[in-house]
């Protein structure tokens, strides 16, 4: 297997035009695509270029099917502290996406296990995903499968690492107010996706970027997997691949 295709853009204004091109490729391709949104500081240039040309009148993803990477549990989705409602700021509504198109993980409900098992049955009937945009956490993670996650895992409930609570810290208030406990869409779900777009800025994910990308397949790094699944794109800004 040839692996992911690494491409090294100059800044971050780059990357994010680019993740963009590579998006807008898709809908045209498939306009009702399923696709999984991650959240974080890193996507926000690519949405905001996004929804720039669809303010143009360049852009249409009007009938997206959007399905959330991840969420905190007990946390209501009207929370403005949710990553549902992220999405819903950040792309959904600035996209012009209706909410009907917005597929919730199972994260605020009583019975976490079987839902978060009927979740994946649903969207393995309906095809898996076909675009997975994410990006890639302090220790490797990719939605909030911590390490160690293997290539199997489900969505399901996860406990969240401490890197997670502190990179979470500033939209809660501090890390005493993030809360310990989190759906994430499983590595298996993503590692299915018939498009994967990873995203990566700055000079703090240069390490774990090698790790995931030049590193040992290992549940440790949960990213590394992407070595071995079938169309990853990964775009960086220069900073976050250092020398070339
Ligand atoms: C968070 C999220 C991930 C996100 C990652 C990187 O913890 N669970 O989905 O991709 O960390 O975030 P950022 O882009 O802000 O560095």
């Amino acid at each position: 297997m040839a692996g992911p295709s690494v491409i090294v853009l100059d800044d971050y204004e780059t990357l994010s035009r680019a993740a963009a091109d590579i998006v807008q490729e898709v809908v045209a391709a498939s306009p009702s695509a399923r696709v999984v949104l991650a959240m974080g500081e890193t996507p926000m240039g690519p949405y905001r270029e996004l929804a720039r040309r669809r303010e143009m009148g360049a852009f249409d993803a009007s009938r997206l099917v959007v399905f959330q990477l991840d969420e905190y549990v007990g946390i209501r989705p009207a929370d403005a502290r949710s990553l549902y409602s992220w999405a819903v700021r950040s792309f959904v509504a600035p996209l012009g996406i209706p909410l009907e198109n917005v597929v919730r993980l199972p994260a605020d409900g009583a019975d976490l296990v079987p839902a978060c098992a009927a979740y994946d049955r649903v969207v393995e009937e309906a095809g898996g995903y076909e675009l997975a945009i994410l990006g890639i956490g302090m220790n490797g993670h990719l939605g909030f499968n911590e390490p160690p996650s293997d290539a199997s895992a489900p969505t399901r409930e996860v406990l969240l690492s401490a890197e997670s609570i502190a990179s979470s810290a500033p939209n809660w208030g501090g890390r005493e107010h993030v809360p310990r406990r989190a759906v994430t869409i499983g590595m298996a779900g993503l590692l299915r996706a018939r498009k994967t777009l990873l995203l990566a800025s700055g000079a703090r994910k240069r390490e774990i970027v090698h790790r995931a990308l030049r590193g040992p397949v290992t549940p440790d790094v949960p990213a590394s997997y992407l070595q071995q699944t079938g169309e990853v794109t990964v775009l960086l800004d220069r900073e976050a691949w250092g020398e070339v």
